[in-house]
């Protein structure tokens, strides 16, 4: 992997940079910006070199449509207004975008594609899409680390068709995994949590036999709760998973590692509802999960307390309604009251859990937060993740 940091001519050239702008968005406005603001020194840093720069990134899962709220409109007026230099966004198919279209004004620097994802061929891998978007540019980067677990066409096809590079911020998030797995002291808990129940559930299997404990709340939880037996009501869950479940549950036992699901939970009618502690046989067909009980939080937090290393990615409940907050906050506060005391090494991952621990103030009191979810666990499993080994 070479980095854009050491041998790329960059000067002068198009460059096609990948990036995961992928933030949380709310009625178009954007709740946080860690991922915008963490690319900022790699935009500058091409800036300098008088390199031309086109965007590409996707957010949200649009599925090869055209999808309004997904529009990468916001981002861009935000990344505008930090770098003090206009970023125009191209909303023209892309497949009917020629290379000479760009850049015809002097004056124009950057500019982003509409979200990649809007086409079917980004997610196909397609090598003729892959082939187009080579053709729009002389050099490809890939600023995201975040999306590399994806063999996707502007993630993976690509590297085929440019010459290809790391960016700065993916050269930072694979040096810190390197030293952190290859320097890992246990007892090792991984808290896995979240809504992507389906990116997340096989690779479960895979850290059984790498970890000590594996802590499974949030939309993850449901599955596990439904395969207990118990009815979840409304709440999010992933179809045909139960047999994915039984596997984990017996290589836990084979493999000595203690997995632990909810034993209590908070719901509400929806998710601005009240929310109420109940008991995991206690949920009715109108509810939806929303939050870890106190009963929980507390064998979380004594695992936490035994551990020397603790990975988090993916948090324990809706927090974006502080009622369903309490359950990720706990969480939260023992890892840094445990870190302050330099009695573990935490390491936390994706962009719900940054934002989360943003809106705690409390990203430094980690040892190292990636922007990464998906890739982050796919990572710690020991896999060689498809955008990197295209730059290999
Ligand atoms: C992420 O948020 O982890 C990345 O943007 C990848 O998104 P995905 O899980 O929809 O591929």
């Amino acid at each position: 992997m070479i980095s854009i940091r050491e041998k790329a001519k960059l000067k002068d050239k198009k460059i096609l940079l990948r990036l995961d702008l992928n933030v949380p968005l709310e009625n178009g406005k954007i709740i946080d910006t860690t991922r915008i603001d963490k690319i900022l020194p790699t935009l500058k840093f091409l800036i300098k070199q008088n390199s031309k720069i086109i965007i590409l990134s996707h957010v949200g899962r649009p599925k090869g449509k055209f999808v309004n709220e997904l529009t990468l409109n916001p981002i861009c007026e935000d990344l505008s207004k930090k770098l003090s230099q206009n970023v125009k966004l191209i909303t023209k198919n892309i497949n009917n975008i020629n290379n000479k279209d760009l850049f015809k004004n002097n004056d124009e620097k950057i500019i982003m594609l509409e979200n990649i994802r809007f086409y079917l061929e980004e997610e196909n891998n397609d090598p003729e899409f892959a082939k187009h978007l080579a053709s729009l540019a002389d050099i490809y980067v890939n600023e995201a680390f975040s999306c590399s677990h994806r063999s996707h066409a502007s993630i993976h096809q690509i590297s085929n068709f440019l010459p290809s590079y790391s960016g700065l911020q993916l050269d930072l998030e694979v040096s810190a995994l390197k030293k952190i797995t290859s320097e890992i002291k246990r007892p090792i808990t991984c808290i896995i949590g979240g809504s992507k129940i389906s990116t997340k559930i096989n690779v479960i299997k895979n850290l059984i036999c790498k970890f000590d404990n594996i802590v499974i709340v949030g939309g993850m939880a449901n599955n596990v709760i439904k395969y207990m037996g118990y009815n979840i009501g409304k709440s999010l869950q992933e179809e045909n998973s139960d047999l994915i479940i039984k596997e984990i549950f017996s290589l836990s036992k084979k493999e000595n590692c203690k997995l632990v699901y909810p034993e209590d939970i908070v719901v509400g009618k929806d998710l601005n509802g009240t929310p109420q502690i109940k008991e995991l046989n206690e949920i009715s067909s109108d509810e939806i999960i929303l939050d870890i009980g106190p009963k929980t939080i507390n064998i979380i937090n004594n695992i936490i307390d035994e551990s020397n290393t603790i990975f988090w990615n993916g948090p324990a409940g809706y927090f974006e309604n502080p009622s369903f907050a309490n359950g990720s906050i706990k969480i939260a506060e023992n890892i840094i009251k445990n870190n302050k005391s330099n009695k573990i090494y935490s390491v936390a991952g994706g962009g719900d859990t940054v934002s989360l621990l943003n809106s705690l103030n409390a990203v430094d009191n980690f040892n190292f937060v990636s922007t990464a979810g998906g890739a982050f666990l796919e990572y710690l499993e020991g896999k060689e993740l498809p955008g990197i080994k295209a730059l290999n």
